[in-house]
């Protein structure tokens, strides 16, 4: 099937010929726009201390950077032009913005990241840099003109607050209008600089490096860890150099060590809990006045549920995970929380007790909302 968001290529098209591999630029992919943020909503996020965002200014010769929550006053000193704010995970806060972001669910949860949103009076621009992670960059209102180049060898600008390539000349150039977007495979140099004040949606991607996959698998088997035994040494001989660490002792220490294994159901459980861990920041709102359980079921049933937009759930062959833990349910709601992990909502319907107990569990938890 062919995607106008991907400039009439059908998703795997795009995957075969693109992804992970060279840039497209889509002209007139989103026409559709369920809403629009103005400015004034995106600073309203850019205030609360539940938002990620951040303020890049180029001044006097030298590129700036605060991190919010700002005050509000703080937008009403900024110069007309050379400026731009990004909020992180808006898809987090705003329907129609998390909407956005999963028309690309032809790409699976544990990848798609979040939907960050840059506004930019004429001149604003993050400078010339690369992402380790591929990026969509949709243009909503304005004009921006993106540079772009397969040249990623550049060094950064030393002392400088964010990472901007020293030297960067450009290979393609574009200027993007709304509803144009721009796909870059990761670590492709691109430099935007607004020409009129605009908006850009950028559809990230998680890209966790070996290292840190690792580290946090090794923090995840040392809480599952559960060894027996204890150092000892029956038959000890007296000893000549009491300091020394004796072949004898490394070999006790080693075969204590070779007691710490994992399986596939280890690293399985290791990953739905990871990637469906909140990000920093969340909080979850649970219901000022929650329903009772009969309640709570009437209205499934009539409107059906979603997900929180902060709610991350996942599934493997054996488990489901929401927000960092396992799922503990009956073989019977399997089915439909599976449907729930991948539609991120459940249609109206009269669901199984099965079910309707997990539900109203999240529901309390604030990881679901009531729909209608
Ligand atoms: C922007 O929104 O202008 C910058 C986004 C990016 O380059 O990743
Ligand atoms: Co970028």
């Amino acid at each position: 099937m062919s995607l106008q968001l991907l400039g009439g290529l059908s998703p795997q098209q795009f995957l075969d010929e693109y992804w992970q591999k060279k840039p497209l630029l889509i002209r007139q992919a989103v026409t559709d726009f369920p809403e629009l943020i103005d400015l004034p909503r995106l600073i309203e996020l850019a205030q609360r201390d539940d938002v990620e965002s951040r303020l890049i200014e180029f001044k006097k010769n030298r590129w700036h950077m605060e991190h919010g929550p700002f005050r509000k006053a703080r937008f009403d000193k900024l110069p007309e032009s050379d400026w731009t704010v990004l909020v992180s995970n808006v898809n987090q806060h705003v329907d129609h913005v998390s909407e956005l972001l999963y028309r690309f669910n032809f790409l699976p949860y544990t990848r798609l990241d979040d939907l960050m949103i840059s506004y930019a009076p004429e001149g604003g621009s993050v400078g010339p840099h690369y992402d380790s992670y591929d990026v969509f960059l949709l243009q909503v209102g304005g004009t921006k003109r993106w540079q772009i180049s397969s040249d990623d060898a550049g060094n950064f600008i030393e002392d400088a607050p964010i990472r901007v390539l020293k030297d960067f000349a450009s290979e393609q150039e574009w200027v993007l209008e709304h509803g144009d977007m721009l796909y870059l495979p990761p670590k492709y140099a691109h430099h935007g600089v607004a020409l009129t004040p605009g908006m850009t949606y950028s559809i990230g991607f998680r890209a966790p490096k070996t290292q840190e996959i690792a580290g946090r698998f090794l923090e995840f088997l040392q809480d599952e860890l559960k060894l027996d035994g204890m150092l000892s040494d029956p038959g000890r001989k007296t000893v000549e150099q009491p300091a020394e660490i004796d072949g004898d002792f490394s070999t006790r220490i080693k075969a204590m060590l070779q007691e710490i294994s994992w399986n596939d159901d280890t690293i399985g459980r290791f990953i739905g809990q990871y990637f469906t861990e909140p990000k920093n920041h969340v909080v979850y709102d649970a219901p000022d006045e929650p329903l009772d359980f009969d309640e709570f079921a009437a209205s499934v049933a009539q409107h059906g549920i979603s997900l929180d937009l902060k709610s991350q759930m996942l599934f493997d062959a054996e488990h489901i995970y929401i927000n960092g833990e396992a799922v503990d349910c009956e073989p019977e709601a399997i089915a439909t929380l599976r449907e729930l992990a991948n539609q991120r909502s459940l249609p109206a319907d009269d669901y199984d007790d099965s079910v309707l107990e997990v539900l109203y569990a999240y529901y309390d938890y604030g990881y679901l909302q009531l729909a209608g």
